[in-house]
C-alpha cells in the first residue's frame, strides 16, 4: 500500500490545480478536481485530447451519484449498487456540478466509483469528483503500471501514485443511461452480460454513436507496430505469410499457440479476463522490442472477450 504521506500529497496538489496519475483496477488514470476548470483544461493539453471529448467523473460512493446526476433511472441505480465500485460507467443527465469543461457542453455526465483503494482514498480524503481519463497520449496504448505512465507522460504530471499493476486491465464499461434505452458505448471491464443480467434485458452495444466517444474514433490504444488479427487456428499461416514479406513479426496469443521456436511470442491467454488483464502490457513489451507487425489472436467473445476484441481491433485499425 501507498505511504500516507504521498495520499496526503496527492490530495492537497488536486485541491490547488494539480494533475495526478493514480491506479485504477481498470488502467492508470489522469486526474484532476473536476470542479477545477483549469486543473481539467492541463488534462486534455497533458494526453492532446480534442477539448470536446468528455471526461469520466469518478466519485467517492454511489452516496454522491445525485449531486452529478439530475436524473437517475432505476435502471442506474440498480447497476451502481450492482457494480460500484467497479468498472462501470453510467452515463447520465449531469447537474451543473459537471460543467462544460468535463462534458465537452453535453448534457450528460459519465460517472463511476474506481475499485481500487488508493484511489478511493485520495476520493474520500478529497470529498469530491476527480476527472480522469487513462493516463497515456491520445490514441496510444492506454497504462496498466506507474512505469508505464512514467514512461508515457513523465514530467508533464505533478504525481504518480504507484498502486502496483491494475487488475482488470481495459477501461470501464459505458452504458448510456440518458434517455429509455440502454446501451454499452463502450464494452470494458464489467461483461455486458452482467449489466444485462441485473438489469433484466438485452443491453446493445453502440461503439458508434452520436455521443463523442474518443474509444469509438476507428483507430485507438494504437501501439507502434502494426496489428493483424486472426483466429488462433490461422495464426501461423499469418506468420509465415508477414515474414515472407521480410518484415519482423511478433505473436501476441496463448501459450498453447505451437510457433515456429524463432517468433517472438507475447503470452496472452485465451481466456478473456486473463487476456484483459496483461493486454496493453503485452502491446507495450512488443512495441518496446521493434517489431513491425503484430499477429494477435481474437479471444472468444464473450464475457471480457468481448471488449479484448473491441481494443485489439481499433489497434488493427487503418491509421489516419
Ligand atoms: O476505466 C476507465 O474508464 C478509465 C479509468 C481511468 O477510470 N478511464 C477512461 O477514460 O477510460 P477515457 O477518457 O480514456 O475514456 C472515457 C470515455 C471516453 O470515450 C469518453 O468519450 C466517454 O468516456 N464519455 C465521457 N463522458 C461521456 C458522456 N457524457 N457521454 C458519452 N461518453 C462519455
Ligand atoms: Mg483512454
Amino acid at each position: 500500500m501507498i505511504a500516507p504521506e504521498s495520499l496526503e500529497r496527492a490530495v492537497e496538489l488536486l485541491r490547488h490545480g494539480g494533475v495526478v496519475a493514480l491506479p485504477t483496477e481498470t488502467v492508470y488514470g489522469l486526474s484532476a478536481n473536476a470542479e477545477d476548470e483549469l486543473a481539467v483544461r492541463r488534462v486534455f493539453a497533458i494526453k492532446g485530447r480534442p477539448a470536446t471529448h468528455p471526461l469520466i467523473v469518478h466519485i467517492p460512493g454511489v452516496e454522491h451519484l445525485d449531486t452529478w446526476a439530475r436524473e437517475v433511472p432505476e435502471a442506474a441505480r440498480k447497476l451502481a449498487e450492482a457494480f460500484w465500485p467497479g468498472p462501470l460507467t453510467l452515463v447520465l443527465p449531469r447537474t451543473a456540478r459537471a460543467t462544460d469543461a468535463v462534458t465537452g457542453g453535453q448534457d450528460t455526465v459519465a460517472l463511476r466509483v474506481p475499485n481500487h483503494p488508493v484511489a478511493l482514498a485520495v476520493l474520500q480524503k478529497l470529498g469530491g469528483g476527480l476527472a480522469a481519463p487513462s493516463a497515456n497520449r491520445f490514441g496510444k496504448v492506454s497504462p496498466t503500471t506507474a512505469e508505464h505512465v512514467r514512461e508515457d507522460l513523465g514530467g508533464d504530471v505533478d504525481l504518480v501514485l504507484d498502486g502496483g499493476p491494475c487488475t482488470v486491465g481495459v477501461e470501464s464499461t459505458i452504458v448510456d443511461l440518458s434517455s429509455d434505452e440502454p446501451a454499452i458505448l463502450r464494452p470494458g471491464g464489467l461483461a455486458v452480460e452482467d449489466v444485462e443480467r441485473v438489469l433484466g434485458r438485452k443491453v446493445p452495444v453502440r461503439t458508434s454513436s452520436k455521443v463523442r466517444v474518443s474509444g469509438s474514433l476507428e483507430s485507438h490504444y494504437a501501439p507502434r507496430a502494426g496489428v493483424v488479427l486472426t483466429e488462433p487456428a490461422q495464426a501461423v499461416a499469418r506468420v509465415q505469410e508477414l515474414r515472407g514479406q521480410g518484415l519482423r513479426v511478433g505473436v501476441l496469443g496463448p501459450a498453447s499457440l505451437a510457433l515456429p521456436p524463432d517468433v517472438s511470442r507475447f503470452d496472452v491467454p485465451d481466456e478473456p479476463a486473463g487476456a484483459a488483464r496483461v493486454l496493453y502490457a503485452r502491446l507495450r513489451e512488443a512495441d518496446a522490442q521493434g517489431h513491425d507487425v503484430l499477429v494477435a489472436c481474437l479471444p472468444t467473445e464473450s464475457g471480457l472477450g468481448i471488449a479484448v476484441r473491441d481494443r485489439l481491433s481499433r489497434a488493427a485499425a487503418p491509421r489516419g
